[in-house]
């Protein structure tokens, strides 16, 4: 949601900052905007609604907008439809139309996140004169900091911490100050900002991509702390104002891993490198052979005095925490909760001694599950987070971090991740019950063994994509899709359901296959296509059953099962077959032709694959 870069050094900005954009794009806009100076007192702001190939073509590539210095924005509409008014870069001087152009403005800035108190502070401003001439937040922010710089006469530190001090809500930001050229300051607060420098230039990003052509060494911008950015060099203050040290993180994953790598889509991509996610996520928690949570902290005297488990998570990550769920529960007999985090955190719900909290995150920077992770922390609880995003915010703030090894996921429908948190939860299922003695040492290692042979297995799925390609072309015109499945093929439903809507904008939905006659099965009409996940061998028969009610009242029908379940293709129209594991795990194959199912199916529309309307890849608004 929102990208910010920002350049300050030798060379010309824009085309830099444009290149960056281009690094964030996965993120999600509507619009797009930069704002470039060349030393002088003026800043030249340029914005484009729509792609950022309009914004390119506006400015010759960035060539036409001479200067060393300068921010750029993807904006994520929030306050105020996507606009040329509303696109970013702002400007704290009173102008007419949208605040482009030349401009003379004391501050200028861009800001990714949402200012929850702007209406009352617009009020203010508004009373001390300020006009505004877009609806967002940000012209808003960008005014107040104006203000304090202006009334106080202070530097644009102090004037940044006293806007700090003042607004609710999360931002990143990226600010140029009239009176000081070649110089950006920026600041944050749950909204992710970082920072890298190189010989004689300075760089900052919402995400490593767009710098990482640049420099491997990041700094990450603490909560409420502010920074001034000058070519080759980067100081950080507190909210006092006074100067901080921040430890530099050294980034371990090349750019290839952040480009197609000649793959048609990132998803496509993604998909492929499931087996290398779920191996290195793997690997990372196996010590000489024996799974181990050590890294992450948790000792065996607290996985073995757990009361409960909660899970808390947001979309795919959610339908992580659904398998775990079953997962968990069957091999360690430890109850599990799982909670939607923008539910959990307005929930007062009573939690028992000794819980554990597992924050499930790809990004870690979610606006929900960061705030359910604070919350969880005021109650006292111990928590874990599962993160693929190293030092991201989630990751700093819980107790214990499991690091998923994905690497840079960037198609907005996530799918190594998934893969690499469904892992990784198995192996947590998998370790609790052995440290709890719910299972015996021989079933420990057959258990590890299984998860050790997943990798392989999904290689074999991929390499019979085509089946799927060729189905996926005879259903890319259907208006709604329903996936079925009990227990953890319902899981697994979910997020096949997930994958498909999200980006072929095709209605589907997941329902527990009982629930169907519960009222759904009244949607069913000729030819509805109707997905049934038949992994459970204990569910196989009722699930098939549900099958035949909906192909009673004329629905198509496609089954999902294992290898050796033959008898299926008596009841449904097109199978699809995954190898044989051990039933717990199976939703780390299952999901692979789902993934691949929306996928195609996007394809086969013509959409916008990797990055689907209205979506951004990292939820950082409420
Ligand atoms: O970064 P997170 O794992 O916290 O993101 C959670 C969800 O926003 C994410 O899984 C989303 O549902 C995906 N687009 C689904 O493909």
């Amino acid at each position: 949601m929102c990208g910010i870069v920002g350049y300050t050094g030798p060379s010309q900005a824009a085309p830099i900052l444009l290149e960056g954009l281009a690094k964030l794009e996965y993120r999600g806009y509507d619009s797009a905007g930069l704002a470039v100076r060349d030393g002088s007192a003026l800043a030249e702001v340029v914005k484009a609604t729509g792609k950022l190939a309009h914004l390119a073509d506006k400015t010759d590539q960035g060539r036409a907008l001479p200067g060393t210095c300068g921010i750029g924005h993807t904006r994520w509409a929030t306050h105020g439809d996507p606009s040329m008014v509303n696109a970013h870069p702002h400007v704290s001087g009173n102008c007419s139309g949208s605040g482009s152009g030349t401009v003379e403005s004391d501050v200028v800035g861009v800001h990714n996140g949402i200012i929850e108190n702007f209406a009352e502070l617009k009020d203010k401003l508004l009373r001390h004169g300020y006009q505004f001439y877009s609806d967002t937040d940000t012209e808003v922010v960008v005014k107040l900091v104006d203000y304090y710089y202006n009334k106080y006469r202070i530097g644009p530190v102090d004037a940044i911490n006293r806007m700090m001090v003042r607004v609710r809500g999360s931002y990143a930001l990226a600010l140029m100050f009239k009176d000081y050229p070649g110089e950006i300051y920026a600041a944050r607060k749950d909204s992710p900002l970082i920072i890298g420098v190189a010989d004689d230039a300075a760089y900052l990003a919402s995400d490593v991509p767009a710098i990482l052509k640049h420099t491997r060494s990041v700094y990450y911008i603490g909560n409420q702390q502010a920074a001034r950015v000058c070519p080759g060099q980067v100081t950080f203050y507190d909210l006092n104002g006074d100067e901080i040290q921040l430890p530099q993180t050294e980034i371990t994953w090349d750019a290839e891993a952040a480009e197609k790598g000649g793959y048609e889509h990132f998803m496509l991509k993604e998909i492929h490198e499931q087996p290398a996610a779920v191996r290195d996520t793997l690997k990372s928690l196996l010590k000489d052979g024996a799974l181990s949570l050590a890294d992450t902290g948790l000792t065996d005297e607290t996985l073995q005095g757990l009361g409960q488990i909660e899970i808390v998570a947001c979309g795919s990550a959610w339908h992580v925490g659904m398998a775990a769920q079953y997962v968990i529960e069957d091999l360690a007999g430890v109850p599990v909760r799982v909670e939607l985090a923008s539910e959990y955190r307005y929930r007062n719900a009573p939690v028992p001694k000794n819980t554990l909290m597992v924050v499930i995150s790809q990004s870690g920077e979610t606006a929900d599950s960061l705030a359910a992770l604070r919350v969880a922390r005021e109650r006292g609880l111990e928590t874990l987070a599962v993160v693929n995003v190293i030092g991201s915010t989630i990751a700093r703030e819980a107790d214990h971090v499991l690091y998923t090894v994905a690497g840079p996921e960037i198609a907005v429908a996530t799918t190594k991740a998934y893969s690499a948190q469904l892992i990784a939860l198995d192996a947590l299922a998998v370790r609790l019950a052995a440290v709890r003695g719910a299972i015996s040492e021989e079933e420990v290692q057959r258990l590890t063994d299984e998860l050790a042979a997943i990798p392989d297995k999904i290689s074999r799925i991929l390499e019979d994509k085509d089946r799927i390609q060729w189905f996926s072309s005879k259903i890319a015109n259907a208006h709604d899709i329903f996936f079925i499945g009990r227990g953890l093929d319902y899981a697994i439903s979910l997020e096949g359901s997930l994958k498909m809507k999200e980006i072929s904008y095709i209605h589907s939905e997941a329902y527990a296959a009982g629930e169907l006659k519960h009222g759904t099965i009244s949607l069913i009409e000729n030819n509805t296509l109707v997905v049934g996940v038949l992994t459970q061998p204990k569910l196989f028969e009722k699930t098939v059953s549900n099958m035949a009610e909906c192909k009673a009242r004329g629905a198509y029908l496609m089954g999902l099962t294992t290898h050796g379940n033959y008898a299926v293709e008596d009841s449904v129209d097109f199978t699809v077959y995954v190898p044989k594991t051990d039933e717990h795990f199976v939703p780390s194959l299952a999901v692979i032709p789902l993934q691949l199912l929306g996928y195609y199916t996007s394809v086969n529309r013509g959409l916008d694959v990797d990055k689907p309307r209205n979506l951004a890849k990292s939820v950082t608004v409420e």
